[in-house]
């Protein structure tokens, strides 16, 4: 099985960007680390900090699933949400490095949970590895 880990804007910035919240390692470093979590599957890492390119790679990838963190556009892009839902052979899972229930009023909406499988947020890094077993036992399953 093949996952896709999407992430989103902003997200090239972990290590520097409010490591409070988000944590003190880089997005490279959490991939490296996914991949020795993962040995047995195969992870396409894609970043972009633009709407577009992550709708063109939704559209585009040949992967059997996705795990996407979208970070602000989470929670106001129907675009990506339309994306989502038009690529049914795709199932994304949401994830959130930080508790967006528990944060300013604006990050507690998601337009994506509808057209994910499943969401995990607040578990730092964990969220990412929460979406990946969840695909696989899916498959499995
Ligand atoms: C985030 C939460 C979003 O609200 C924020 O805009 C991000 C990161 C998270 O991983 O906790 O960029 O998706």
């Amino acid at each position: 099985m093949k996952i896709l880990v999407l992430n989103g804007p902003n997200l090239n910035m972990l290590g520097t960007r409010k490591r409070e919240i988000y944590g003190t390692e880089t997005l490279e470093e959490i991939n490296e680390w996914l991949k020795k979590k993962f040995p047995e599957t195969e992870l396409e890492f894609f970043q972009s900090n633009h709407e577009g390119a992550i709708i063109d790679k939704l559209q585009t990838t040949d992967a059997d699933g996705a795990v996407l963190n979208a970070g602000a556009y989470t929670h106001y892009s129907i675009a990506i949400r339309d994306a989502i839902e038009g690529r049914e052979s795709l199932p994304c899972v949401e994830v959130h490095l930080s508790d967006i229930s528990k944060r300013e009023d604006f990050r507690k909406v998601s337009f994506l949970t509808e057209v994910c499988k499943a969401t995990f947020a607040g578990f730092g890094k964990e969220s990412y590895v929460k979406g990946i077993e969840f695909l696989l036992e899916r498959q499995n399953g």
